[in-house]
């Protein structure tokens, strides 16, 4: 049997060999992904990815576990870490406490993952001290979408800077393992990655990084509008899009099943 990658493993990366993420939300895709990252990281970004929600706000710790289930069944390897959903964790440290032990009892991943203003360092600490390993979350928060306006990039200025190096100090201090920086400028990641001992994972903050995550829909091209952070891999929209119309052409044709599809058919397969 494969040994998984722990904890430690992701914390003791810290400026050495890059760390491979992706996002996962299913057995098969986590089966498929598995062999090639180091995390797979059940991100609430399923609920704009799978369950067709305008942003993260709406998703539920009921999602994050079922999906949490599915992709540690999936995978052997990789770290699997389940993020904690808008509402579950900002209330207080016994209400996060309770929710993050639920999805490590439920789906048996290793680690959580919280969206983390310095606000939230606190809560950090509280969980890891009780046992619950923590991936801290900073720069853009998605799950602040209503708050903010809308998805805004940061670093733009020395404040907000500033604010955000803040974060990121205060979450590695209360002992976060690891920590993704969303959506900032090159130089702030940078700054980031040099001032604190545990690693960065980018997304849209530049190759300063200790690693990089891609959401994997993203990277397979489901979408028809890609980031500017994001590099598409491969184009399974259009692939999608051309077996569909393709089935659809042989239903109407009846090309569609063959005798060799065809159980018990009277006629022989083709030689
Ligand atoms: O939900 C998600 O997919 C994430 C990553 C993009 C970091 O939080
Ligand atoms: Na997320």
């Amino acid at each position: 049997t494969v040994r998984r990658i722990s904890v430690p493993d992701i914390a003791a990366r810290k400026g050495g060999e890059p760390i491979v993420c992706l996002t996962a939300y299913d057995a098969p895709m986590a089966a498929l992904l598995d062999p090639h990252c180091d995390v797979l990281l059940v991100g609430d970004s399923v609920g704009m990815a799978v369950h067709g929600l305008p942003n993260t706000v709406g998703v539920t710790l009921e999602m994050m576990i079922l999906h949490g289930q599915a992709v540690v069944r999936g995978s052997r390897r990789a770290l699997v870490v389940v993020d904690m959903p808008f509402g579950a964790y900002e209330g207080g440290e016994q209400a996060a406490y309770d929710a993050c032990v639920r999805v490590m009892k439920e789906t048996g991943a290793q680690a959580v993952k919280l969206e983390t203003s310095a606000e939230l360092a606190p809560i950090v600490r509280f969980l890891v001290r009780r046992g619950i390993p923590v991936m801290g979350h900073i720069g853009l928060r998605p799950q602040a979408v209503l708050a903010e306006g809308g998805f805004k990039a940061k670093g733009r200025t020395d404040a907000e800077r500033e604010r955000v190096l803040a974060e990121a100090v205060a979450v590695a201090e209360a002992s976060a393992f690891c920590i993704v920086i969303e959506g900032v400028a090159e130089s702030l990641a940078r700054e980031i990655t040099q001032t604190i001992d545990v690693p960065t994972i980018g997304i849209g903050a530049s190759a300063a990084c200790d690693g990089q995550v891609l959401v994997v829909n993203d990277m397979l091209g489901m979408f028809d509008w890609t980031p500017k952070f994001v590099r598409k891999y491969a184009d399974l929209r259009g692939e999608i899009d051309r077996a569909a119309a393709a089935f659809a052409s042989d239903v109407k044709s009846r090309r569609f099943p063959a005798e060799v599809e065809t159980y018990f058919s009277k006629k022989p397969a083709s030689p």
